[in-house]
């Protein structure tokens, strides 16, 4: 007797579907590792100033050298409050859905969350954020390439440098244009017309803050954006810098439109959404 012989073997198209729900897995997975070890390394920081001044007030009881302690111990723990904010404002927007979202909120963020990780490799940040429309956006996502832009340029700068973050308004095109800028080492043409491809890295795997090198970061940003309707461009010149320059859609409030009577003589076939 011969058996159905039934073909179980994934077709080409299916073989590609399946290796980019493991690649957009993948790059979600490297995001949140970035983040976790980002905020750890924050809170680490924070925790010695609270340690420290705490001991010092206990040491050295006169007046002067408490409130000094105390006034040390209350920053720390109010940026202690700051950095969850912004981990919790990650994790609060981890839906999957647009909503007008305030850009200028999740740069400040972002730099809540990198402003020590910047200081200690002596880059400094200078914000010029023009008060600019909702942008249409999954808020969660934007800020993890906020994230991927701020790092790689971090690590594009060993010896220090400056990083520009700058919002504008582009109302011929009614867009948002967010652009990161930095005094890095560039990048020389051949490499630049593959720095958005999955795995593509020039670097020799995670630096001493345990981050970079798996060359998912700008494939990861340039997926969101598409999935954004947006567009991501990069110039580069070696030893001047790079500009990364994402532009945005702006939030469109839904068009209310009549409710309609249906006859009920109508047929389903006649009333099919639009596709999108
Ligand atoms: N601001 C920048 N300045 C110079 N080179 C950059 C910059 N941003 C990206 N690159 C180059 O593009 C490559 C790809 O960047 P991408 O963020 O995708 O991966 P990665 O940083 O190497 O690894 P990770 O997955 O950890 O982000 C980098 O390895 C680097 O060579
Ligand atoms: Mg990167």
């Amino acid at each position: 007797m011969t058996k159905d012989c039934v073909n179980t073997r994934p077709t080409a198209e299916e073989q590609v579907a399946i290796l980019q729900q493991q690649l957009a897995h993948a790059q979600k997975l490297t995001a949140l590792g970035e983040l976790a070890s980002t905020t750890t390394h924050e809170f680490n920081n924070v925790l010695m100033t609270i340690i420290n001044y705490a001991k010092m007030g206990m040491r050295h009881k006169d007046d002067a050298t408490r409130d000094k302690s105390f006034q040390k111990i209350l920053a720390a723990g109010e940026r202690a409050a700051k950095i969850t904010n912004a981990v919790l404002g990650v994790a609060r927007n981890r839906s999957d859905s647009f909503e007008p979202t305030d850009l200028r909120g999740i740069i400040n963020e972002s730099l809540v969350l990198l402003e020590r990780e910047l200081r200690k490799y002596r880059i400094s940040v200078e914000s010029q954020l023009a008060s600019v429309p909702p942008a249409n956006a999954i808020g969660n996502q934007i800020q993890q390439i906020l994230l991927n832009l701020l790092i790689n340029a971090r690590q594009a700068m060993p010896d220090g440098g400056q990083v520009l973050i700058k919002l504008e308004y582009d109302s011929a095109n009614d867009m948002i244009d967010l652009t990161v800028r930095d005094t890095g080492s560039g990048i020389p043409p051949d490499k630049l017309r593959r720095i958005f491809d999955p795995f593509f890295s020039t670097k020799k795997g995670p630096d001493t803050s345990g981050k970079g090198g798996t060359g998912l970061g700008l494939s990861a940003c340039r997926n969101i954006i598409e999935t954004h309707r947006g567009r991501i461009r990069v110039e580069s010149k070696v030893g001047v810098g790079t500009a990364f320059t994402i532009k945005l859609p702006t939030y469109k409030k839904p068009t209310v439109t009549a409710p309609t009577v249906r006859s009920s003589s109508a047929s389903a076939a006649s009333h099919q959404p639009d596709a999108a």
